[in-house]
């Protein structure tokens, strides 16, 4: 076959075919061109809503432990009784549409959106964005590994080439580096706030602290303790109704791979040769100029 041929792919791989909306894939089954236009052009943003918004891989399902449980002011019992989804519905998808609009208010809500797909009537209102970012090579790593056992997604030839296909953006929900480039733009916001999964890894308490600052919401020191127990790896893991074990095979195959995998920072050094981790520093200068030492992660 010719050099620049892709190797033959399963039947499986050939089924899933991304949805294209204004010219990003997303994963098939959950989100349609119909739900993404409605959540960019429609959807009716309440003042009192907190959006939980993240690149996947970011710690999403994490934000989402943690500001239901501030929520309840440290109470597990919400988090343990319902399932991640329906407190913190994804309102841009099919099924996650009618639970964001059936549910009461103040709500939390979930999405990957990029900027220029977000509900525009967010930018009129008084809702707030909780927006978390990651080390893109952590992201990498662990975007294999969920592209994997997630049925939505193409299953990734080989790490070599997910990394590449990650840095062209050609990945569903786009390119890691204009989603963050154009949500830090609104960096100084008063109802946008930014956190990193790193920060969130180092200093779990503080940063639970700064968000209900954030929210307008004062725990007492012991229920702060108690969010930041209960949105442990370890607490998470064992959470059937936020470590993903309760979606069907044909979804997630947990066979596959676990959702909450690591949870450290840095894997990336476990999975990058030498010569991928210069080409990844190349590429993230060229594409992040102006916002060195923005974010927490170091290079070298
Ligand atoms: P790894 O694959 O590196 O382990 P998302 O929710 O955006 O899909 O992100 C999933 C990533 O966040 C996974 O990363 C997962 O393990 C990690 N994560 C989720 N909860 C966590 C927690 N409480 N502590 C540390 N990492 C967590």
């Amino acid at each position: 076959p010719p050099a620049h041929s892709k190797p033959c792919v399963s039947i499986t791989d050939m089924a899933v075919r991304y949805v294209c909306y204004k010219g990003i894939n997303f994963p098939p089954g959950y989100n349609s061109e119909q739900s993404l236009r409605f959540a960019e052009t429609q959807f009716r943003v309440r003042d009192d809503d907190v959006f939980n918004v993240t690149y996947p891989k970011s710690g999403t399902v994490w934000m989402t432990e943690i500001l239901s449980l501030i929520r309840s002011r440290g109470d597990p019992a919400w988090n343990r009784a319902v399932l991640n989804s329906e407190r913190s519905p994804w309102f841009s998808t099919q099924l996650g549409l009618d639970a964001a609009q059936t549910c009461p208010s103040p709500r939390l809500l979930t999405c990957h959106l990029p900027l220029q797909l977000f509900p525009k009537a967010f930018f009129s209102s008084r809702a707030k964005v909780v927006y978390t970012v990651r080390d893109p090579r952590d992201v990498v790593v662990s975007y294999y590994h969920f592209s994997k056992m997630c049925s939505s997604y193409q299953d990734p030839e080989s790490f070599a080439q997910f990394l590449e296909d990650f840095l062209r953006g050609d990945v569903p929900h786009g390119s890691w580096f204009e989603h963050v480039r154009a949500w830090r733009q609104l960096k100084g916001k008063d109802n946008v706030f930014f956190i990193s999964y790193e920060e969130l890894q180092q200093d779990l308490q503080g940063s639970v602290r700064r968000l209900c600052q954030f929210l307008g919401q004062e725990l007492e020191d012991a229920d702060i303790s108690s969010v930041v127990e209960n949105t442990s790896f370890q607490a998470m893991r064992e959470n059937d109704k936020c470590n993903s074990t309760l979606l069907p095979r044909n979804i997630m195959d947990q066979e596959r791979g676990t959702f909450l995998r690591k949870g450290v920072c840095g894997d990336w050094k476990n999975h990058f040769t030498v010569a991928q981790s210069e080409h990844f520093a190349m590429i993230y200068r060229e594409r992040m100029r102006g916002l060195n030492g923005a974010f927490p992660w170091e290079w070298g």
